[in-house]
């Protein structure tokens, strides 16, 4: 069937939601709640830290669209460079031929990446550059005599993306299951929740994160160090509601790679560019990794980019004789893309943005602190512009819900109350039940006073229904 453009020109209230009910496949989503009558959330129109959706009515950003508008809706700035560059060279690929923006990007990128990372790999996003990542280690290890070492470690309840491998590295069973069996080698750890972790560890945060970061050596050992290429971990874990780093948790973890001769992954998909403060999360926290993989917030969402980028050791056995690295992508570093995120990374510096998150953090954690009075949230974690916020079924002995409850509060009410509320943002259930916010990085206190408020008003009804 064909929709005419007629159809479009001159839309009913609800001509768009229909039609996406109709023949849009939208990502990760249960289309029986839009059969059954549910309205599909159709948004038209962002501006600074709001959106507003096909029937006018205007929402707070509290995810960044996907953790990846971080400068803001509506920036004429970055619609302009995207024009400009398109005007001036639309496409070329980066395969070997180069354009001028990949090239500009990958030495900014490069020039704050921490320790030797100075090799950047495009991507069209986070799980590509995931893929990339694990794909070179293979053969990385292979180029420098210890070709069995093929395997990777990551935590619990991680996502890493949705490619077989970048699957395989993820750490959620109902992710995975429709698709096994996946690339094999892919073994999991425990993450670092504190909020969760082994009783007699909770008071003593560094001593949970070296219990946490000896996992990975343990893995590595029961594995066997032979086999282990990488380590792939975020620098905050954001499924599962934002697990920061337990203090010394890095500099174990880059203490035991070292010790194995494992690679460590870095996945900034979400942290980087000004999330947790800095360009890169690692630099925020303090370790140097092998490799790191970014994408959304690098363009702020205005076009697809993604990147891995890698230390000089890895990349000085393919600087020799015939060796290449025989993996790609057409739009990866496409040429528009780069050309906003080197806007985009001008306006984060040009606004003082990485100093705006690190100032404006602990009053933003303070502010959902307040919400900690409430039975039905047991706990606020995170980092930067990066929160989750734990609901309990009973704040004194932390038991979450069943899954009748899950489904009835997160998917049932929880989601659709807060969007009704006038706040985007999400209610996860990947892990524990979580409220996940991660606002643009321009967000001041009044619309943080305005997110936890409205949590306050909807996790308190949230409760009565229970
Ligand atoms: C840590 C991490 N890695 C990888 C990905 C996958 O990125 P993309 O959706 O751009 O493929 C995500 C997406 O949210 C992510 O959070």
């Amino acid at each position: 069937m064909t929709i005419t453009p007629q159809a479009f020109a001159e839309p009913g209230p609800d001509r768009l939601a229909e039609s996406a009910r109709d023949h849009l496949w939208m990502h990760f989503t249960r289309h029986s709640t839009f059969a059954a009558g549910g309205h599909v959330p159709v948004i038209v129109r962002g501006e600074g830290a709001y959106i507003w959706d096909d029937q006018g009515r205007r929402y707070l950003d509290g995810l960044a669209g996907l953790f990846t508008v971080q400068v803001g809706h509506g920036r004429q700035e970055l619609a302009d460079a995207a024009a400009m560059q398109a005007r001036e060279l639309a496409f070329f690929p980066l395969w070997s031929y180069a354009h001028p923006r990949a090239i500009e990007l990958a030495e900014r990128l490069a020039a704050e990446a921490p320790g030797e990372l100075n090799r950047v790999f495009f991507t069209t996003g986070g799980g590509e550059a995931v893929e990339t990542a694990w794909k070179l280690a293979k053969q990385y290890w292979k180029l420098v005599g210890k070709p069995m070492k093929y395997k990777v470690i990551s935590r619990s309840v991680a996502y890493h993306g949705t490619p077989q491998g970048a699957l395989s590295i993820t750490g959620i069973p109902a992710a995975k299951e429709m698709f096994e069996p996946l690339v094999p080698g892919g073994f999991k750890v425990p993450n670092t929740n504190l909020y969760r972790a082994p009783e007699h560890l909770r008071a003593d945060p560094k001593a949970f994160g070296l219990w946490a970061a000896d996992r990975i050596a343990e893995a590595i050992e029961f594995e066997g160090p032979d086999t282990v290429a990488a380590v792939f971990l975020e620098p905050v874990q954001n499924s599962g509601g934002c697990f920061p780093p337990p203090p010394g948790y890095f500099d174990r973890v880059r203490e035991i790679c070292d010790r194995y001769d494992v690679l460590l992954v870095s996945d900034e998909t979400i942290c980087a560019f000004g999330r947790i403060g800095g360009m890169f999360a690692s630099n925020d926290l303090g370790y140097v990794p092998d490799m790191i993989t970014c994408a959304k917030g690098m363009t702020s969402g205005y076009a697809p980019i993604g990147a891995m980028i890698a230390s000089e050791r890895i990349f000085e056995p393919f600087s020799q004789g015939t060796t290449y690295f025989p993996h790609g992508y057409t739009f990866g570093g496409h040429p528009v893309s780069a050309a906003v995120a080197l806007t985009n990374l001008d306006i984060l510096e040009r606004e003082g943005l990485y100093d705006h998150v690190r100032s404006t953090a602990p009053a933003f954690r303070a502010s959902l602190e307040t919400l900690l009075d409430l039975p039905i949230v047991g706990d606020v974690r995170g980092e930067g512009f990066f929160y989750g916020i734990e609901l309990v079924k009973d704040k004194a002995t932390r038991e979450t819900f069943d899954d009748d409850e899950s489904e009835r509060l997160l998917r049932g009410f929880l989601s659709k109350a807060l969007f009704d509320a006038g706040l985007y943002c999400r209610a996860d259930d990947r892990g524990d039940p979580v409220v996940q916010l991660a606002p643009p990085l321009i967000v001041g206190r009044p619309e943080i006073d305005e997110i936890t408020s409205t949590l306050r008003s909807v996790l308190t009804e949230a409760w009565a229904r229970l």
